[in-house]
């Protein structure tokens, strides 16, 4: 199946594709190994920064050799692109998918942008899916003590969500719907479920929706939010706990070990856990 397959599959039955940020391969490992045990089709992705510590080249080859090895859909997506020549070297470099977020511009500089990435994108590989971003989703992947407060303007507007698949062409959406990047320790994340249903129902049955910023999100969110027309779900911030976590402890108790891969086995099982967890909460368990 292809991507678009899987995506209408996920309206149809009520599940989430798994999207994972690595930026390094014992992450990318964790994901695909979780995925291959749990017979799902997963994404995988890699930001600006991921990506400059892995590389363009060595990100595809990578995928490209885990898809040859495990025998399962996996999907490569360049996250949150915010400028057209990051989002050019992705689409050149042979990305399945790619982020065109320009959110961080006004209404119409987005609408201009994240056209122009679609054009260029379909130019070069006509299957090739985009995502635009609309709306301020705030925070970063990482454990936020500061208090984060989500203001109503930040909030995607249904009607204008509408305007935006419309104008640009994107395949997918990432709406601002209460969501926040990174494991929030000081401030309420509480997702509006009603938005994601009415944006929704603003932009057709043949654009999907994904949710950012999904670490720290408990299971009845992620289920309300599926029920209400989410297709994807973002997490990073909790395989980056888990590596880094383990990662100290391992040390602490094996002061004495040099063997790097010694030291990184017990975090590629630690990202294993939260990755399986979330695929089976997301209902993507045998969905090949
Ligand atoms: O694009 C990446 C995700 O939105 C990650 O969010 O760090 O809160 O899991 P997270
Ligand atoms: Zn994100």
């Amino acid at each position: 199946m292809m991507i678009k397959d899987y995506l209408k599959n996920t309206i149809d039955n009520k599940w989430a594709l798994g999207h994972f940020n690595f930026s390094e391969d014992d992450a990318l490992r964790a994901i695909v190994e979780s995925a291959a045990e749990l017979k799902t089709p997963i994404f995988v992705g890699t930001s600006e920064n991921e990506r400059k510590h892995i590389g363009i080249k060595e990100a595809v080859a990578l995928v490209k050799a885990f898809r040859e090895e495990f025998g399962i859909p996996i999907f490569l997506n360049a996250d949150h692109h915010k400028n057209f020549e990051s989002v050019k070297e992705a689409i050149d470099a042979g990305y399945d998918a790619i982020l065109a977020d320009f959110s961080a511009l006004p209404f119409e500089e987005n609408v201009k942008m994240t056209r122009q990435s679609v054009e260029y994108a379909k130019s070069r590989n006509p299957d090739i899916i985009v995502e635009g971003e609309l709306g301020y989703v705030r925070g970063e992947s990482k454990i936020q003590t500061e208090v984060i407060e989500i203001k109503p303007e930040d909030l995607t507007k249904p009607e204008e969500a509408a305007q935006f698949v419309k104008e640009t062409g994107v395949d997918l959406l990432a709406p601002a719907v209460g969501n926040i990047h990174g494991i929030v320790t000081n401030s309420p994340e509480t997702i509006d479920v009603q938005r994601i249903s009415d944006i929704k129902k603003a932009i057709g049955p043949d654009i999907y929706l994904v949710l950012h910023g999904g670490s720290g999100l408990s299971e009845l969110e992620f289920k309300n939010a599926i029920e209400a027309g989410i297709s994807m779900v973002h997490i990073n911030t909790e395989i980056r706990v888990a590596f880094t976590e383990s990662l100290r402890k391992t040390l602490e108790e094996m002061p004495e070990e040099t063997t790097p891969y010694k030291v990184m086995s017990p975090s590629v099982d630690a990202m294993k856990k939260v990755i399986a967890e979330k695929l089976r909460i997301f209902g993507s368990v045998n969905r090949l």
